[in-house]
């Protein structure tokens, strides 16, 4: 397993006191990656797929290498199915307005879960609304995970999509995705994983249950923020209507046509974010050496622990599956704003999260207005969980005391 003296790998916890357990926002960087964007800023600064002089079609190599690192990560058939986006959220916008947007009649259903992250909700809130299609809702059972039986009654033939998260960035459990593809296959309709909060965590590998899309973001994987993933079948991607034309997306322009490069270019007009993808090249080369399985496993076992300690606590709920799949951990001080215990934290020096994590239909269904979250990365120690579950009960502690 990995043990702590992997922290000697990142220079923020050299250079900072603080317990950073805000890692489902983003991630630190390891010196790996810092170093090797200086080298790619100090002496590969070449845009890419454009000049023809060797040292700008070596940028352009690394950029493409880049794209089969990607497709090998997730177990992609084809690198020709990787585009490379500004984040999540870009890559959803680009599957609902460049494609839905064309294939959705009057009638139709688009089928979400109720803790989708709102980037996995308003573009299809928006769509249906603007094709005159529904949007539908798998809830969660009584253990908070997404009710399989229930999703089996709502995806139906009407169902042109199911788009769910892999994994909640607020609960932080794994969803049935393999059981939600199989379902949305059986009614011909396509399944998009929002796979923000699984590609960091743990081996994926989509060949397994066949996608139809997938997308993440590098931030929250050691890489830099404004580089995100679109993973496509290519014979969907071939009908994307680019929501962007411009330079470096076309083979031919002629004064009223243009002709349209092959997939995934067609898909990435103007100056890609080169230096974006060389950083995630580099932060997927880090992880790979460390090998998923083992970040998946001290990702869990710390998340577990953070969990079955905060459980203990009196006057603390904790949401979501007692058993853990990741360092994801959501929980309330009773009687206390969550904005009031992330403050508290704050001042003994550990960085949460409160409020509603970008889920406000989650929040509803929690009866509840807001949450705290602390998320772990495989970085984090056992220690630092240990300061955070000490810090949360002298908060209550506080908190009791002044308000009876
Ligand atoms: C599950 C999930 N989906 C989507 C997003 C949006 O990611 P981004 O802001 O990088 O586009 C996030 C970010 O927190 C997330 O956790």
């Amino acid at each position: 397993m990995l043990d702590d003296k992997i922290r000697n790998d990142f220079p923020f916890f050299k250079n900072n006191q603080l317990i950073y357990l805000d890692n489902a926002a983003t991630t630190q960087k390891p010196q790996i990656v810092i170093d090797r964007m200086a080298d790619d800023y100090t002496n590969h600064s070449f845009n890419v797929h454009r000049s023809n002089y060797m040292a700008a079609q070596r940028t352009t190599d690394a950029y493409e290498k880049v794209r089969t690192t990607v497709s090998d990560f997730i177990g992609s058939p084809s690198a020709k199915s990787i585009v490379f986006t500004k984040s999540t959220t870009d890559g959803i916008n680009i599957v609902a307005n460049g494609y839905f947007a064309h294939q959705l009649q009057p009638g139709d259903e688009i089928v979400v879960a109720i803790s989708e992250h709102h980037s996995n909700l308003l573009p299809w809130q928006r769509l249906t609304e603007k094709c005159d299609a529904h949007l539908r809702y798998i809830e969660l059972n009584e253990h908070g995970q997404l009710d399989v039986q229930q999703a089996q009654k709502v995806i139906n033939d009407h169902t042109k999509l199911v788009a769910v998260a892999a994994v909640s960035n607020v609960l932080g459990n794994l969803n049935p995705i393999e059981q939600l593809a199989k379902i949305a296959h059986q009614h011909n309709a396509e399944i998009l994983i929002d796979a923000a909060q699984w590609v960091p965590d743990m081996p994926v590998n989509i060949s397994a249950f066949n996608p139809d899309w997938l997308v993440f973001s590098g931030h929250k994987m050691l890489a830099p923020t404004g580089i995100g993933v679109l993973y496509g079948k290519p014979d969907l991607l071939e009908k994307i209507e680019p929501t962007a034309v411009g330079g470096d997306m076309v083979t031919s322009v002629d004064r009223n046509h243009f002709k349209a490069q092959p997939i995934p270019i067609r898909l990435e007009a103007g100056t890609p974010n080169v230096m974006g993808v060389l950083g995630l090249g580099a932060a997927l080369d880090y992880l790979n050496t460390l090998d998923m399985h083992m970040v998946q496993k001290r990702c869990q076992f710390l998340g577990q622990f953070m969990y079955d300690k905060l459980s203990a606590l009196d006057g603390v709920v904790v949401y979501g599956n007692p058993i853990r799949d990741t360092g994801i951990v959501t929980f309330n001080v009773e009687g206390v704003h969550a904005h009031d215990v992330a403050s508290a934290l704050d001042l003994r020096g550990i960085a949460v999260r409160a409020g509603y994590h970008c889920a406000e239909p989650l929040m509803q269904a929690l009866h509840t207005n807001a949450t705290v979250r602390a998320s772990a990365y495989f970085y984090n120690t056992q220690d630092e969980i240990s300061q955070l579950v000490k810090a949360v009960k002298a908060t209550k502690e506080f908190f009791t005391s002044y308000g009876h």
